[in-house]
């Protein structure tokens, strides 16, 4: 392998591909088309090369490997913790019946609701990073090879999501918390129209989810294959 890639990066300059972290196996793949080849030598001209330290004799990027941790890290559990809470917690939940209020209360005080937009955000930062440093830009142009357009939908998919999350799901979730504690308190013939707020909130956070849980599959899709494109 190590006879294999020193061919690679003298006929293709690929020396950095293992600088930006990438797996050696990749580049070690007798199967690179042209258009991969130029999807790893545009991450060759990073911005952030001058990260790149020797260790052991092969070249790494300490900046680029940060930041593919937080990524995929980032993207899993936002993924994975929307994804669960959509097509099984919030149906159980539903089931349930009034118990399944406390189940909502109880994710509620371990700040699932906290916990989720913090790394949303992180994703999307590292993810717009990761971006910028592979293809020195924010979104594809019209000139953009496939791994680029793939990326930048992902990219776009995932910001779309995180919008719906903070601005409807969230506040939804939010405010159906808040009034499950005043249906205590209230007296009887105010119950009735709290309970039908409730009703309200619980459509729009389901309706929400879903367009959350889709914008993220697309992400997921487009993340999976990207660089093969
Ligand atoms: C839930 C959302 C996301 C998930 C689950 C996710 C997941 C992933 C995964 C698993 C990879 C590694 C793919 C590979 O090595 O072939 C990746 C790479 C990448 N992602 Fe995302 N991602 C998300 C959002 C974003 C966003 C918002 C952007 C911003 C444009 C983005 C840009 C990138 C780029 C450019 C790479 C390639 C990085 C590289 O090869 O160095 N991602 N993502």
């Amino acid at each position: 392998m190590a006879k294999l890639l020193g061919a690679l990066n003298h006929t293709n300059g690929l020396e950095s591909t293992t600088a930006r972290g990438l797996c050696p196996d990749t580049v070690d793949s007798p199967a690179l088309n042209s258009v991969q080849t130029e999807f790893l030598d545009s991450m060759v001209d990073s911005v952030w090369t001058e990260s790149a330290v020797s260790v052991g004799g092969m070249k790494m990027d300490p900046i680029l490997i940060l930041l593919r941790i937080v990524h995929v890290l980032g993207g899993v559990f936002w993924a994975g913790a929307i994804l669960f809470v959509v097509h099984f917690l919030e149906p159980a939940v539903r089931d349930a019946g009034p118990d399944g209020a406390t189940v909502m209360q109880a994710l509620r005080k371990r700040r699932y609701l906290e916990a989720v937009p913090v790394t949303a955000f992180l994703t999307l930062l590292s993810g717009y990073g990761l971006y910028w440093r592979t293809f020195g830009r924010l979104h594809p142009g019209l000139d953009a090879s496939g791994p680029e357009l793939a990326f930048g939908l992902g990219g776009l998919a995932s910001l779309l999501a995180f919008v719906v999350g903070v601005t409807l799901l969230r506040p939804s979730a939010l405010r159906i918390g808040a009034l499950g504690a005043e249906l205590a308190r209230v007296p009887a013939e105010r119950k009735a129209a709290l309970q039908e707020e409730v009703g309200r909130l619980r459509l729009r956070m389901r309706k929400s989810g879903r367009w959350v849980a889709v914008l993220l599959s697309v992400a997921i899709l487009s993340m999976a294959v990207g660089r093969y494109l």
